[in-house]
């Protein structure tokens, strides 16, 4: 008499065969890193994804009949780049405290003008850091999960801009001042990102346009600062910057590459979005007198003219950086002069 199993486990025999006896080892005292975790079936990043891999994690063996999550992102092209595995390992080694790692009890006491200037920009770059936390928060759920290092590094992003709105908002708060003014044209330019419905569209406006030009508006202000407690906010905050501008020129590079079309796509939506600005919005005063009180040493007329040039050196600055970043990626110089262009005169507030 044969005995009953405890547990029938169903026929999996159409199902595919799982790996085992898969050994990855750590690296020296460095752990498990992810890009060694690229292997066996683990490591297979398919070009489309499946439709029936559900949440499951790549490498996973799927019973056939799991549902379509209907994950509107599921080519390769559109959200990786090959060093992906390893951004996310720079991305949780960068992490840092707002709470601890700025040296708040350092802050001294700056003329009014000074401080009003700092409080101005802090407002005003917390702007920035909700549309950097909320658009790759807005993408992450439709990125199908076989992209999995993508998702990761995306809820990487999201947790560092959490961080910068936190430093900035307590660098405004922490002196004498407080939060200031805030403009309907920066609000108009970061609501146009924001309302980007294409992860390429969004991710090209962002990570590579606005994320670089914000990294270079981070060194100016860490240059200007009027004392090293402000630097090292804008410090840290563009250390984790770098990162996200990293993902924006490995991603493009790699997307450019396997399908240059793309370029038309992204020039449109730079054009796009400055058309609508241009008509949106007026100007933005009050980050630029801020810039140009810091860059100047303070609020006296002179010093005032001596912030302006320095701002527009920075204008500059952005503009050939950006062209830089743009045919590193594969664009053509004139079509790059173009984007910057579009670029640098819509956009009031940097992203
Ligand atoms: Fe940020
Ligand atoms: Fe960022």
């Amino acid at each position: 008499m044969s005995e009953e199993p405890i547990i029938q486990l169903p026929d999996t025999s159409s199902w595919g065969t799982p790996d085992w006896g898969i050994k990855v080892m750590p690296k020296d005292s460095k752990g498990i890193v992810m890009r060694d975790c690229l292997i066996g079936r683990a490591g297979e990043v398919p070009d489309v994804a499946p439709k029936n891999t559900g949440v499951a994690q790549r490498g996973s063996v799927v019973d056939p009949n799991t549902p379509d999550f209907g994950f509107p992102i599921r080519d390769k092209n559109l959200v990786w780049a090959d060093n992906m595995a390893d951004l996310y390992e720079q991305a949780k080694a960068g992490q840092w405290d707002a709470t601890t790692d700025i040296p708040w009890d350092d802050l001294p006491e700056l003329p009014d003008d000074l401080e009003q200037a700092v409080c101005q920009i802090m407002t005003f770059l917390i702007q920035n850091e909700y549309l950097a936390m909320y658009l790759p928060a807005k993408f992450m759920h439709q990125i199908d999960p076989q992209f999995t290092e993508v998702v990761l590094f995306l809820a990487t992003q999201v947790m560092d801009e959490a961080r910068h709105a936190e430093v900035f908002t307590k660098r405004a708060l922490a002196n004498g001042g407080g939060l200031q003014y805030v403009s309907a044209a920066e609000e108009w330019s970061v609501r146009s990102l924001l309302s980007q419905d294409d992860y390429s569209n969004g991710s090209f406006l962002m990570h590579v346009l606005g994320e670089g030009t914000f990294m270079e508006l981070l060194m100016f202000l860490e240059d200007i600062s009027p004392d090293p407690v402000t630097a090292k906010t804008f410090k840290l905050a563009r250390q984790d910057e770098g990162r996200h501008v990293g993902y924006g020129i490995s991603h493009f590079s790699y997307h450019i590459e396997q399908d240059p079309s793309i370029k038309d796509q992204l020039l449109a939506a730079a054009e796009e979005r400055t058309m609508f600005l241009q008509q949106a919005s007026g100007s933005s005063p009050f980050v630029l007198k801020a810039m140009m009180t810091l860059a100047g040493g303070g609020s006296h007329p002179e010093q005032l003219a001596k912030g302006r040039d320095r701002v527009r050196e920075l204008y500059e600055e952005m503009h050939k950086k950006r062209v830089r970043g743009l045919v590193s990626i594969g664009f053509e110089r004139k079509t790059a002069e173009r984007i910057s262009e579009l670029h640098g005169s819509g956009v009031q507030n940097f992203m």
